[in-house]
């Protein structure tokens, strides 16, 4: 019998007043109790008190195959009993296999390093990018530059990668060296009509600041191709290949932050996939496994690990350890999760379901709070603004009533929120790889429901 099935032997209510009492949540403190799930299968979340919900934003954005895959669990129980840990300082079978499946998706011959969660890669990266520099006698590039707008990590250097500002106060001073450069934005930045020129413009912003920091102060650049949490902000198709080509003008590396781009979330296995370009450094986590288990991964570009691998010295190695960083019972959760993924096709159907939902996306154009609808794959933003004209953003009260409005219909969708002062007003869809036509037409009837509630 299930958990679900037995809950009048199941405590669930005691469980209610220990988290109320002990657990400080994500984003907390926050008043009164928080929403307690239990179960989930498929496309769905179960609550404590026995509410279904269609998630449609994959937990935090990473359940990319759905939830509650059996086979998944068998391959963690049967990894356990066979080998249920030992560190990266040695091999392992899946560790090795999922290196090898990894650069199948990658499609370039890429070294594979392994960490537990996306700040962690992408802190990673940052000190394999500042050596590699070191090793080739260049120790004086040490900046990383990102966008603002974009969200890398919670950790010191990751956010101060971040170009949130909404995530640092308070926490600052962080890492120096961190350099922040104006993302595409072309519904803000009223671009609409001509991207390409605003692709190249806003290349070129990025190749004056590298001019005005020096060139040889820059160790790294890190991007995700289209910025998520931030609020969705899909830049015009030049941007990507400008951007690789001035980092590799300059040679600064080039960091495609995939932690959530990844895995079929846009319709390519990686969205850099879009562009045609190789960066020298791919970071991922949440949807290489599903969430399943924790894992992250550095996609390093072989070239770049010859570097460390010929220098000589004493501090030639990559003097960098994790504890969990590749277990091997996460390797063995993401080899059966991408398993997953190639039988049920869920890159291609992602890019298939994304045309879909920005079809019926379309229906709530005529709303007149609705500024702009943008998306990739199964990944969307409905930026939300209080005046058409003027595109001022709706304010965030009437944007948690919507989302709130959602929630008690029984949809969870998501909205970029603690950002950049002002902008926190733009409506996020990444539901699970596997939803259906149906589930997606009830989350956008749900949601052209919620928008006409606060009209
Ligand atoms: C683009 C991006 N990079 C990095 C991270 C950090 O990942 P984690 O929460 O696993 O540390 C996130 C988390 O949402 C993210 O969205």
């Amino acid at each position: 019998m299930s958990i679900v099935e037995n809950k009048t032997s199941y405590p669930w209510h005691d469980s209610k007043e220990h988290d109320r009492n002990h657990v400080w949540h994500a984003f907390g403190p926050v008043k009164g109790d928080t929403w307690m799930v239990e179960q989930a299968e498929g496309t769905y979340v179960t609550d404590v008190d026995g509410n279904r919900y269609l998630d449609a934003m994959s937990g935090l954005w990473c359940v990319n195959a759905g939830y509650g895959h059996e086979r998944i669990a068998k391959k963690v129980y049967e990894q356990m009993i066979q080998l249920s840990y030992y560190p990266m300082t040695a091999a392992h079978i899946p560790g090795a296999q999922l290196a090898d499946k990894l650069n199948e998706l990658l499609g370039a011959p890429y070294r594979i390093f392994y960490a537990n969660s996306g700040s962690e890669a992408n802190e990673t990266a940052f000190k394999m990018a500042r050596q590699y520099h070191f090793l080739k006698g260049n120790s004086t590039k040490f900046k990383i530059i990102s966008r603002y707008r974009a969200y890398h990590g919670n950790t010191l250097g990751a956010l101060a990668a971040t170009g949130q500002q909404q995530r640092k106060y308070g926490y600052e001073p962080l890492m120096p060296g961190f350099i922040h450069v104006h993302p595409p934005d072309p519904y803000r930045d009223h671009a609409e009509n001509d991207l390409e020129a605003y692709g190249e413009k806003m290349a070129r912003d990025l190749e004056k600041t590298i001019l005005w920091e020096g060139p040889e102060t820059v160790a790294a650049m890190i991007m995700e191709p289209i910025i998520t949490g931030g609020g969705v902000l899909i830049p015009p198709a030049n941007y990507m290949p400008l951007v690789s080509a001035i980092c590799r003008k300059y040679d600064i590396l080039l960091i495609s932050d995939e932690v959530i781009n990844g895995f079929g979330r846009t319709g390519k296995n990686f969205a850099f996939q879009h562009s045609h370009v190789v960066p020298d450094f791919v970071t991922m986590a949440k949807g290489i496994t599903s969430a399943y288990l924790p894992l992250s991964a550095i996609a390093v570009r072989h070239d770049i690990y010859d570097v460390f691998a010929e220098a000589e010295g004493e501090y030639a190695r990559f003097r960098h350890v994790n504890t969990f960083g590749g277990h091997p019972v996460s390797c063995a959760a993401a080899l059966e999760n991408l398993a997953i993924f190639d039988e049920l096709d869920l890159v291609q159907r992602s890019a298939e379901m994304g045309v879909v939902l920005m079809n019926h996306l379309q229906a709530l154009k005529s709303l007149p709070v609705v500024g702009d609808i943008r998306g990739l794959g199964l990944l969307a933003g409905i930026e939300l603004v209080a005046d058409r004209d003027t595109r001022e953003p709706l304010s965030l009260d009437l944007m948690n009533k919507i989302v709130a409005f959602c929630k008690n219909s029984g949809i969870i969708i998501g909205k970029n929120g603690d950002t950049v002062a002002g902008l926190n007003n733009v409506i996020t869809l990444a539901p699970p790889l596997i939803t259906t036509e149906e589930q997606l037409i009830t989350i956008v009837s749900t949601l052209k429901s919620a928008i006409e509630s606060i009209l």
